[in-house]
């Protein structure tokens, strides 16, 4: 992956990777701060609907209880009218109590009233009057069983002219006097009265029937999302125990899922929008970087090519912009280096050139000093032939002077060599232009790329390095019917710098010489009167223009000559300055 990628992926999961933890960590403890409300909230409701319960149950039986006391006049009076009758009622006695048992129930807040006499003929009943006269064994069978407590029935009450079937809490008691026994049962309807004061905005209640049904319904419309988790449920048991209607309560959990949806929610659009923002900072970032880093490669391959004056910009006071300036401290470096070095090779170049020069000058002097001696010893003896040995020697010493002359004159050439006088040329153009100076004396091919860019070079300088590659190419194939020699110009893949190659198909130079021969003075051709001077000046003109030339075998076994020139030659310059 890209360093920008990297980075940016780095940076993304930096902002992520919290955002992330912080909505787990929120929603656990919003979650479970509310899950303990929220089981606070239905343990309360609870309490509360078995309070309320037991608070209608208690007034329900306390009712019943005082109905059923010595001292209450209503049912006191109606046992002494028993005791007064033998057992009986009479008519005026019934009178008064179907007049007095109205607002005797309606002053005790009940909606149920009913008492049976000792016969268990019923007596009173108020809520439903058509009752009364029936013989109802129930009533005394109930006080009987449950004299004090309360249980809850389905009754039926008349509400005007309309048959009302009711759930009601009902308590039944016995009372008895003088041997007579009356039954009693009061009851209270169950309904509203119950649930209101459970019904807040998060709870709702409802009662429903064991067989699903319900007898009164919830108070909001969401009851069933309300009810969801499991409603609170109290039964209302009969009185044989089993249950015949059912309160249920549902108490709100406060919207915890709405909420944690809404956290997850926030905390994703807030991952996006920093993931948005990271991505383009970190690509903002990455790509100066990059960028700066670039530069920095490109300043690595222009050294790798020789051009030390490249530089890059230090744009800013951070690591790269650090790793920038090193670089270009490094460069400035190497290029006083080089500059030394150049120098240094220079220097000795010279005194090598001094060496090879002396020894070449040794050579002659020998001779002359041998022809000297003869001379003067044969014209101290006197010697028969002394004309001869005159005319010998004095011939040996021209001679031998001549070749010094030729040697002092040609080393003159060779240290005077002036500096390239460096244009934009075409190499092309001074390859034809070479080449047509044999006018046909040598068959020398020429294969020139057509699309080679112009370089900063000396054009007569260049121009004798071409004429004494094809020189020796010309002497290296003597006087074979085959020989060819081929001059191939090549722009270099990077498009910084040319290639001139020349290349032959004779014997080639043997791997042992391939250092020597661009030494001054090396030559294999004494005998020919090769000086060795040929490729020195080759490579030195070379060199001026900032170039190399190497030497390697061509395809036929012959020499291959390949001149490598900068198109822009700082290198040059440098050394023109030298
Ligand atoms: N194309 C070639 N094939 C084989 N050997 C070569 C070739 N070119 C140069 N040489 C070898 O390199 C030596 C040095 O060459 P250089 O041109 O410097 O001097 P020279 O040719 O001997 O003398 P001058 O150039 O003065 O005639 C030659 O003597 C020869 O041995
Ligand atoms: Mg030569």
């Amino acid at each position: 992956m890209k360093l920008r990628g990297r980075f940016t992926l780095t940076l993304a999961l930096a902002a992520l990777v919290p955002i992330a933890l912080a909505a787990v960590v929120t929603t656990r403890v919003i979650a479970s701060s509310y899950r303990e409300r929220y089981a606070a909230d239905r343990a309360a409701t609870q309490q509360t609907l078995k309070r309320e319960l037991a608070r209608l149950e208690k007034n329900v039986s306390e009712s019943a209880t005082s109905l059923a006391g010595h001292d209450n006049p209503f049912v006191g009076g109606m046992l002494l009218d028993y005791v007064k009758g033998d057992g009986q009622l009479d008519a005026d006695a019934q009178r008064r109590l179907r007049e007095q048992s109205l607002p005797l129930m309606r002053g005790l807040s009940l909606d149920i009233l009913t008492i049976t006499g000792p016969d268990d003929v019923i007596q009173v009943s108020p809520h439903y009057r058509a009752k009364v006269g029936d013989v109802d064994k129930v009533v005394r069978e109930r006080a009987a069983a449950h004299a004090g407590s309360a249980y809850y029935v389905r009754d039926s009450i008349m509400n005007g002219r309309t048959k009302e079937t009711v759930l009601a809490v009902e308590s039944a008691q016995l009372s008895r006097y003088q041997g007579y026994t009356v039954a009693l049962w009061a009851g209270r309807r169950v309904g509203d009265d119950l649930v209101s004061p459970l019904r807040t905005t998060s709870v709702d209640a409802r009662i429903v029937a064991p067989d699903g049904s319900v007898l009164l319904p919830p108070a909001g419309k969401d009851w069933a999302k309300l009810a969801k988790d499991d409603p609170i449920r109290e039964p209302l048991r009969g009185p044989d125990g089993v249950p015949i209607a059912i309160v249920e309560v549902a108490v709100s959990d406060g919207g915890l899922d709405q909420l944690l949806r809404d956290i997850t929610l926030t905390s994703a659009l807030l991952a996006l929008g920093a993931l948005g923002a990271v991505v383009l900072t970190g690509l903002f970032v990455a790509r100066r970087t990059a960028r700066d880093l670039d530069r920095l490669v490109e300043g690595s391959l222009a050294a790798s090519r020789g051009d030390l004056d490249h530089r890059v910009p230090v744009r800013s006071k951070d690591e790269v912009g650090a790793v920038a300036a090193a670089f270009n401290f490094m460069m400035e470096d190497l290029k006083t280096s080089k500059e030394k070095l150049v120098i240094a090779e220079r220097i000795a170049a010279w005194q090598d050139i001094a060496r090879r020069l002396a020894h070449e000058i040794k050579n002659p002097l020998t001779p002359i000093q041998m022809a000297m001696d003869t001379l003067r010893k044969s014209w101290k003896k006197q010697h028969p032939s002394f004309e001869e040995i005159l005319e010998e020697s004095t011939r040996t010493v021209l001679e031998e002077a001549d070749r010094l002359k030729k040697i002092v004159a040609e080393f003159s050439d060779f240290a005077r060599m002036p500096k390239p006088e460096l244009a934009r040329i075409d190499l092309n153009e001074v390859v034809r232009y070479s080449l047509s100076l044999y006018q046909g004396a040598v068959k020398v091919d020429s294969n020139l790329a057509p699309d080679v860019p112009e370089i900063d070079g000396d054009k007569g300088q260049l121009q004798q390095v071409l004429l004494n590659l094809v020189e020796n190419a010309r002497d290296a194939l003597g006087k074979r019917e085959d020989g060819r020699i081929l001059v191939t110009t090549k722009r270099g893949e990077a498009n910084d710098r040319l290639f001139l190659v020349v290349e032959d198909n004779g014997p080639g130079v043997p791997p042992e010489l391939k250092d020597k021969v661009f030494a001054p003075y090396f030559t294999t051709k004494q005998a020919k009167g090769g000086t060795g001077l040929g490729l020195a000046i080759v490579h030195r003109i070379v060199s001026d223009h900032g170039g190399r030339i190497t030497i390697s075998d061509a395809r036929d076994r012959g020499a291959r000559f390949t001149i490598e020139l900068p198109l822009r030659s700082g290198a040059a310059l440098l050394a023109s300055r030298i």
